[in-house]
């Protein structure tokens, strides 16, 4: 994608922040551009971070999550204040390119699969089949135990074969099972497969640190298989999984996926201001803090991760940072990590225009969120353009009022609004067309606007 395609993409569900979208586009491309280049070249050219600074509720992680739906590279969205200082209980910092490697692998896996999902699926066909038809009577053979221990015994009988009727018989009951099969008309006949048990060996240790004894041992010890009776419609996709990893090479898989998360991989650092603490308030908790900005850089700056799939080099990897930071400052940083991320992307503070967008625009717009909700319930819902510039402005002047939460707002408000149309719906009534007015508005949100009604509003 160009970056102005890109931007567009973002455009549809998110207002303004022109900038900041920009800049995520241009380094989103940037990364093509670096693959079409000469290997020597390349790796000369390291990733520009980015921070997104601003205000709560601006849409800063919302970007983040529309990109990831975007972008056909591995991403991951982390928050940096999960993770704590090596030697302390809690996630380590590397944890985040073994989740990026994770989303890789997952990702190669699914582009594998896509690919040789038509042969699977006839695979799957054929075996589904085969279980559904009737066994053939295996003859029961009676061993005299004593000539069993002996090894002699006679030579075993022969199966009887199977007569040219009998095959031509089970050749249309195959044929016929395949029919109805097709039909969707054996989908709760119940079928016995083979399933692997997954070695589910989660440990808590006792300091409650978790070790993913699966993940970690997982591949080493031998998977335990397990007969289970389950419905057609079930059995389908165990069975299709096993068909198409029988046709995917797992080292393959693990090549392209460690090479594409070194080459492409994205992490969106988040809250990344919830670990810069100022010096003159370093306490407890602080301490940690700057020892988890100290684990980051070497990540940030390049190193090498060991993963259970390969080691995975870092120095591509391009991270995007944001934070409200209104409490701490950028400045507050280390100044090396500060220097990691050399583009500073402000979003802006919204305004009741951008107010009225959001309610309206986007394609997951909050009014048609609720008009979907409602409808199940034979209501159908809709606004009048007054009344959605009235909602705008109340939501404008209830974050000047009291704390600014941005767009979050819009959330508050509207539910507030339609807290009696959500409750006294029911669905008992036949269709009804409810138009929210202008007047309507006025009357429900005013009503409790007095100024110590505001508290309503807070969150
Ligand atoms: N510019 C925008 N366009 C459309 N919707 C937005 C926009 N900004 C915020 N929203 C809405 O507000 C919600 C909160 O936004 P988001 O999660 O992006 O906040 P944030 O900037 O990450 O804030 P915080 O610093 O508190 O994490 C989103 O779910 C989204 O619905
Ligand atoms: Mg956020």
């Amino acid at each position: 994608m160009t970056p102005r395609e890109i931007v567009n993409a973002l455009d549809r569900y998110i207002i303004g922040q022109d900038e900041a979208k920009r800049a995520v586009a241009i380094a989103l491309r940037n990364r093509y551009r670096r693959s079409c280049l000469s290997p020597e070249l390349r790796e000369e050219i390291t990733p520009k971070n980015i921070i997104l600074l601003g205000p709560t509720g601006v849409g800063k992680t919302e970007i983040a999550r529309r990109l990831a739906k975007l972008v056909d590279a591995p991403f991951v969205k982390v928050e940096a204040s999960k993770y704590t200082e090596v030697g302390y209980v809690g996630r380590d910092v590397e944890s985040m390119v073994r989740d990026l490697v994770e989303e890789s692998i997952r990702l190669t896996k699914q582009k594998r699969m896509d690919l040789v999902k038509d042969a699977a699926a006839a695979a799957t066909e054929q075996r589904l089949v085969e279980l559904l038809l009737p066994q053939q009577k295996k003859q029961q053979r009676t061993v005299n135990p004593l000539q069993f221990l002996l090894g002699s015994g006679q030579p075993e009988p022969e199966e009887p074969k199977p007569t040219e009727e009998e095959q031509q018989a089970r050749k249309t009951l195959k044929e016929q099972t395949l029919e109805r099969l097709r039909a969707g008309l054996l989908e709760k006949e119940i079928v016995e497969i083979e399933v692997e048990e997954s070695v589910n060996a989660m440990m808590f240790g006792a300091s409650g640190m978790e070790i993913d004894m699966g993940g970690m041992l997982g591949d080493l010890l031998p998977k335990k298989k397990k007969s289970k009776r389950m419905p057609v419609e079930h059995a389908r996709s165990i069975l299709m999984q096993q068909e198409s990893e029988k046709r995917i090479d797992p080292d393959d898989v693990n090549r392209e996926a460690l090479q594409n998360a070194e080459q492409n991989g994205i992490i969106f650092l988040d809250e990344i201001d919830k670990i810069a603490g100022s010096a003159n308030q370093m306490g407890g908790a602080d301490v940690s803090r700057e020892g988890v900005q100290r684990d980051i850089l070497p990540i940030v700056e390049g190193t090498t991760v060991s993963t259970k799939y390969g080691p995975v080099k870092t120095d591509f990897i391009l991270f995007i940072g944001a934070g409200a930071f209104h409490v701490a400052k950028v400045s507050d940083l280390i100044p090396e990590l500060q220097g990691r991320f050399p583009i500073r992307v402000t979003l802006k503070d919204l305004t009741e225009d951008d107010f009225y967008a959001i309610l309206t625009q986007p394609d997951n717009a909050i009014t048609k969120q609720y008009a979907a909700l409602l409808r199940p319930d034979n209501v159908n819902l809709s606004f009048t353009e007054d009344a959605l510039r009235e909602i705008a402005k109340f939501a404008f002047r209830a974050n000047e009022q009291n704390e600014n939460i941005g767009a979050r707002r819009l959330h508050t408000v509207m539910e507030n609004l339609l807290n009696d149309i959500s409750f006294n719906a029911n669905g008992q009534h036949p269709l009804i067309d409810v138009v929210v007015d202008g007047a309507y508005v006025d009357a429900h949100l005013s009503a409790e606007w007095g100024e110590d009604n505001i508290s309503k509003y807070i969150l």
